[in-house]
């Protein structure tokens, strides 16, 4: 009874609960499946007939983000998100308990290892259509995604920023959500993690994507930031996405090429 009172929804999205006496707000999603358990490990609670999910913010970073009291526009109830990088499907599952039964979270993978575990996951998640694809190349799933409401990203790589304003370009409209986990240069080779930052974040603005929020991911994931932003109309103006991330110094392979 006492746990019952210790959660509250998130103000923008029911199917996130939170319990904030602890350090961090303690998150739970509420789970797509209410007879099925943990999708990877996780904590899960019983509770009206419903299943509730920890949010490992060790595991996810946008779980992280959100334990940091960041406040990125979320997926909402309904709404079908793009997302880029979805390895084993940790952080999708908790995207697709926000969504919901009526939404769709369409998963890019490249790697076939964590999308074999990645098709086991659809298999108790009808909501999730995963896409064997590399992100470089949104021609190869353009016939399966149309349009999305956001697009979140998680590649970690080098051109990150480019691949982000690439199909943000073909599949949102104009002040759709973009959330991007933000992978600095690390291993003391290019610019420190906040110069990294603004560099990408300069990047993303010159392509065409408004820069609402950063949050460091500190102490969850080291060197990470997660950064929310939004289309403008000139993201679809013609010629500006891609090509101004590789006029921006010490972002990867689009820096590399100069
Ligand atoms: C940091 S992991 C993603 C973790 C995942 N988002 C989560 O939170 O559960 C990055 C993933 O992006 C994938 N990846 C990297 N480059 C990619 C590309 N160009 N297209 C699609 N996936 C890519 C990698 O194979 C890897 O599984």
């Amino acid at each position: 009874m006492r746990e019952r009172q210790r959660f509250r929804a998130h103000a923008g999205q029911s199917r996130l609960l939170l319990r904030t006496e602890e350090r961090h707000p303690v998150l739970y999603t509420e789970g797509l499946d209410p007879e099925g358990g943990p999708v990877y490990g996780e904590r899960v609670l019983a509770r009206d007939g419903r299943l509730l999910r920890h949010w490992e913010p060790h595991r996810s970073k946008l779980g992280a983000a959100l334990a940091k009291q960041a406040e990125p526009t979320l997926p909402g109830v309904g709404e079908t998100w793009l997302y880029l990088g979805a390895a084993t499907g940790t952080t999708v599952s908790h995207v697709a308990d926000l969504v919901g039964p009526r939404g769709a979270v369409l998963a890019v993978e490249r790697s076939v290892r964590p999308f074999a575990r990645l098709l086991a996951l659809a298999e108790r998640y009808p909501n999730v259509l995963p896409l064997l694809a590399d992100a470089r190349r949104p021609e190869e799933y353009a016939g399966d995604v149309a349009t999305a409401d956001g697009l979140y990203a998680d590649v970690a790589q080098p051109d990150q920023v480019e691949i982000v304003l690439e199909n943000a370009r073909l599949f949102l409209g104009p002040s759709r959500p973009v959330v991007l986990a933000l992978k600095t240069a690390s291993l003391g080779r290019g610019p420190e993690p906040r110069a990294y930052l603004e560099a990408a974040s300069r990047a993303l603005a010159e392509g065409g994507l408004e820069v609402d929020s950063a949050t460091a991911l500190e102490p969850f994931h080291r060197r990470h930031f997660l950064v929310g932003a939004t289309a403008t109309a000139r993201l679809f103006g013609g010629g500006a996405a891609g090509g101004s991330a590789s006029a921006t110094p010490g972002l990867g392979r689009a820096a590399r090429r100069r």
